[in-house]
């Protein structure tokens, strides 16, 4: 069944997966076909959520506890729904996130080995029943994106984990979009860009040929 509001689309991948170019493009593209459009990220994507973000980035000299980790991750997610995705989607918009709670699956219980419980038991308490409509998972081997995360400089405090730790990351992207395979679409980010944007295309189109608008945008 169609919800009764915008759609709500997440992008996921590793490091240096690309997903900001190809926001950018489906951006672009879906805007070009009438969508009345919301993108945002996370974590951020609201002034506290920003602030959050800054503190999950930052390196610090102390371990982190990972279920702090998650805790702020999910408090910046809260405060996100509250104040942009929920607003958007029931007016009527799609939204387009850069990440959402699959990376807490990927990161945090792929990475960081925390139980899937954790993360399920926080994302109904935040979420209630809203989950993405779609997902879009940029997959591209673990050394290429993370030679591409370390030529942009400077590394954060998730970028300077260890090669074995994406590797976890992103078998967990692989499994989770093998068991919820109607929401994901796996898009292989090591094609040269001109081949993982036609396939974006391709998806809008499947996008567009199952959404029914409750207030009909241009085609
Ligand atoms: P970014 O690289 O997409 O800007 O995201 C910043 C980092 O945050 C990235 O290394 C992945 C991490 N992250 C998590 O560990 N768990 C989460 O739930 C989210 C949203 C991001």
């Amino acid at each position: 069944m169609q919800p009764a509001r915008g759609l709500f689309i997440t992008f996921e991948g590793g490091e240096g997966a690309g997903k900001s170019t190809n926001i950018a493009y489906l951006q672009a593209h879906l805007q070009s076909r009438g969508v009345d459009l919301v993108v945002t990220r996370e974590p951020g994507g609201t002034r506290l959520g920003e602030d959050v973000r800054e503190v999950l980035l930052r390196l610090r000299e102390e371990p982190v506890a990972p279920m702090a980790e998650l805790l702020l991750l999910f408090a910046a997610r809260a405060q996100h729904l509250q104040e942009v995705i929920q607003p958007a989607l029931l007016a009527g918009k799609w939204v387009i996130c850069d990440r959402f709670t699959d990376a807490s699956y990927a990161y945090q219980c792929g990475g960081r080995g925390m139980s899937a419980a954790s993360v399920r038991t926080l994302e109904t308490l935040v979420q209630g029943e809203l989950r993405p409509d779609y997902t879009l998972l940029l997959d591209a081997p673990v050394e290429t994106g993370l030679e591409r995360a370390r030529g942009r400089g400077e590394l954060d405090r998730f970028e300077q984990e260890e090669l074995a730790f994406f590797q976890r990351v992103r078998d967990t992207y692989l499994q989770l979009a093998k068991e919820s395979s109607g929401r994901y679409h796996l898009v292989d980010a090591s094609q040269p860009l001109e081949a993982v944007q036609a396939r974006l295309q391709e998806i809008c189109e499947e996008l567009f040929a199952c959404w029914v608008p409750r207030h009909p945008v241009g085609r």
